[in-house]
């Protein structure tokens, strides 16, 4: 599938995908350092900067309980990554002064993980989210308390070549592609396409 914009765009955002062959090589503290910094960088509702990351490298003590909370078939290729990043949110701010519910927590969390997938993609190392593991799981084993959201999981890595990837991905290792942007943007109500022209040309 094309990657090719329908409208200019910077690179950075059709350059980033999400591979399932990992290097499993180490990942310097830098690299973490930035993509880490990138998303404290994203905005957020009161700048309540809900987003938490719990982070796992393989031959740490815990790499293999992050691993362990992927489903088997992310465990496949997840467990060659080179970090197991868990997204938390806290569901809750301070409003003057008052412990009150944030009602964007997980959408705060989410602009912060696609600061990190650009900024790590900037350095060379590729991300991939990863809903499908036990998240009831994480929070027994990792004594996550219920005021946070256990959001996603992500696995960072240097693409590596087929070889080392389950035949059973080789198929799907390649960029997607997107739906046009007359479905996803309306003029005012959801029954009013704001680029029609651009779906009939489609
Ligand atoms: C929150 C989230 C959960 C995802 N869960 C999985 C998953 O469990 N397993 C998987 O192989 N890919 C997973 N993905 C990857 C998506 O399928 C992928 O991002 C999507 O197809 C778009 O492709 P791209 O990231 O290569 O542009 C997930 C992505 C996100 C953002």
């Amino acid at each position: 599938m094309s990657r090719i914009a329908d409208f200019p765009i910077d690179p950075l955002f059709t350059n980033r995908w999400s591979p399932r062959s990992f290097t499993g090589e180490a990942v310097p503290d830098a690299v973490l350092h930035t993509a880490f910094e990138a998303a404290r960088w994203a905005p957020s509702a009161m700048n309540a900067q809900p987003w938490r990351f719990l982070v796992a490298r393989p031959g740490e003590e815990l790499w293999e309980t992050y691993v362990g909370l992927l489903v088997p078939r992310n465990q496949l290729w997840a467990a060659k990554a080179s970090a197991l990043i868990i997204i938390l949110s806290a569901r809750d701010l301070d409003y003057r002064g008052e412990r009150a519910p944030n009602p964007s927590h997980s959408f705060d969390a989410g602009a912060a993980w696609a600061n990190f997938a650009h900024q790590a993609l900037l350095l060379g190392w590729h991300t991939h989210g990863i809903g499908g593991f036990d998240k009831g799981a994480a929070r027994e084993r990792l004594n996550i308390p219920e005021d946070f959201a256990v959001e996603a999981i992500i696995a960072l890595g240097r693409r590596g070549d087929l070889e080392g990837l389950d035949p059973q991905f080789h198929g799907a290792e390649t960029p997607n592609g997107r739906r046009p942007l007359s479905e996803s943007v309306f003029a005012g109500t959801l029954d009013n396409p704001a680029f029609p022209q651009e779906r009939d040309a489609a």
